[in-house]
């Protein structure tokens, strides 16, 4: 019956006589691909909306490349044209921070240099990472040598070097922003530590309040130290492995441990986007809205996207995001819930989804039919 179900909705058209009123947001791991699996029913299900014209977002926490990079790699394992308009990444909104572009930032997680070359790509023009710092000094991580290999194939001079005698010609970081999930927490976890306990940024400073790095420095404050940006809060991700794996949710968890344990217990000030923060989802549905309008052509104010879909595997960044999500255009998101990633089927989810199907391609035929 589902398979006649299917036929039936994929003879039939149901955009020929209006511009739809809907769209689709996709999570990518989990809904379409298990790494690099695609998930079945995922070609079927995408294919038919092109068919269609009805628009659709990839909205992953994922990220490490560029978007262009990420939908060329898409485009083959699901056989579809897709391009960078159609996706949304874990560090995609960080584009828009243009007030940080000709400052100088710190970039972390990702392979090699893979992370620094999307900030450039985003216009960051001082762009600096914990390899690169590593490499350039050592001794600042001196459990680091098992990596040296592979930190200098990458490694790059830095924009300034570490003067601690002389701070205004020493290494300063004015953001730091972890844009993928870290390889090497502890390299990571050691510079992101000496720039927030640093002199407003300052690599090899200490801020006058935080003393002596050698006790748990119960006086700590966090001022005047550049802002820390996470792109993607999950704990956990449906990799090919049967079982979750940690994502970069587990780095923060780890980090605001060493975090207390080196401040005595001090609260960390950072911003977390990514599925489930309402930055995410907005600039989710603009690329939608701007995807839609390269759809049908100039879209009149009588043709509002009314109904978007989110089709994800994970109750605490796909679900809860949609049925948080308050669109600043009036659209209503409906949470689709599948089987095939995160979610374990049989419990109840930590965040009640709209509807909980078995995978993509059934959650586009129940959404077709709903938006009818
Ligand atoms: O690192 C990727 C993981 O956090 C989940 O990605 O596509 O399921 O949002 P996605
Ligand atoms: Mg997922």
């Amino acid at each position: 019956p589902r398979q006649l179900q299917w036929q039936r909705l994929f003879q039939t058209s149901v955009t020929q006589s209006r511009i739809p009123d809907f769209g689709f947001a996709f999570d990518i791991d989990g809904v379409l691909v298990r790494s690099s699996t695609p998930i079945q029913g995922a070609h079927k299900a995408l294919s038919y909306l092109q068919k269609e014209n009805i628009p659709f977002v990839l909205l992953t926490n994922g990220g490490g490349k560029t978007e262009e990079e990420r939908v060329a790699y898409l485009q083959e394992k699901l056989d579809l044209p897709l391009d960078a308009g159609m996706i949304v990444q874990s560090h995609s909104p960080f584009a828009d921070m243009k007030e940080y572009h000709d400052k100088t930032v710190l970039v972390v997680g990702g392979d090699y240099d893979q992370c620094q070359r999307v900030a450039q790509k985003y216009g960051f023009k001082n762009v600096v990472t914990p390899g690169d710092i590593y490499c350039a000094y050592p001794t600042i991580w001196p459990f680091g040598k098992v990596f040296d290999d592979m930190y200098k194939t990458f490694a790059k001079p830095l924009p300034k070097p570490i003067i601690p005698e002389s701070p205004e010609d020493s290494l300063k970081i004015d953001a730091m922003f972890v844009y993928n999930d870290p390889r090497d927490w502890a390299l990571d976890s050691t510079i992101m530590l000496d720039i927030l306990l640093s002199q407003q940024g300052i690599l090899g400073t200490l801020s006058p309040k935080n003393g002596d790095l050698g006790l748990p420095n119960h006086g700590y404050q966090q001022n005047g130290q550049p802002p820390l940006y996470y792109s993607n809060p999950d704990l956990w991700w449906a990799a090919s492995y049967h079982l979750n794996r940690l994502g970069q949710g587990g780095f923060q968890h780890a980090f605001e441990g060493l975090w207390k344990g080196v401040t005595g217990g001090a609260e960390l000030a950072k911003t977390i986007i990514g599925k489930p923060s309402q930055a995410t989802y907005e600039f989710s549905e603009n690329r939608l809205r701007q995807y839609r309008k390269r759809l049908w052509g100039n879209i009149g104010l009588n043709d509002p996207l009314r109904r978007v879909y989110m089709v994800g595997d994970n109750p605490e960044s796909d679900i809860r995001g949609a049925n948080n999500y308050d669109s600043p255009h009036g659209s209503r998101w409906t949470s689709i819930l599948v089987k095939t990633g995160v979610y374990r089927p049989g419990k109840e989810p930590s965040c009640k989804p709209d509807i909980i199907l078995e995978n993509v391609q059934e959650a586009v035929q129940w959404a077709v039919e709903d938006a009818k």
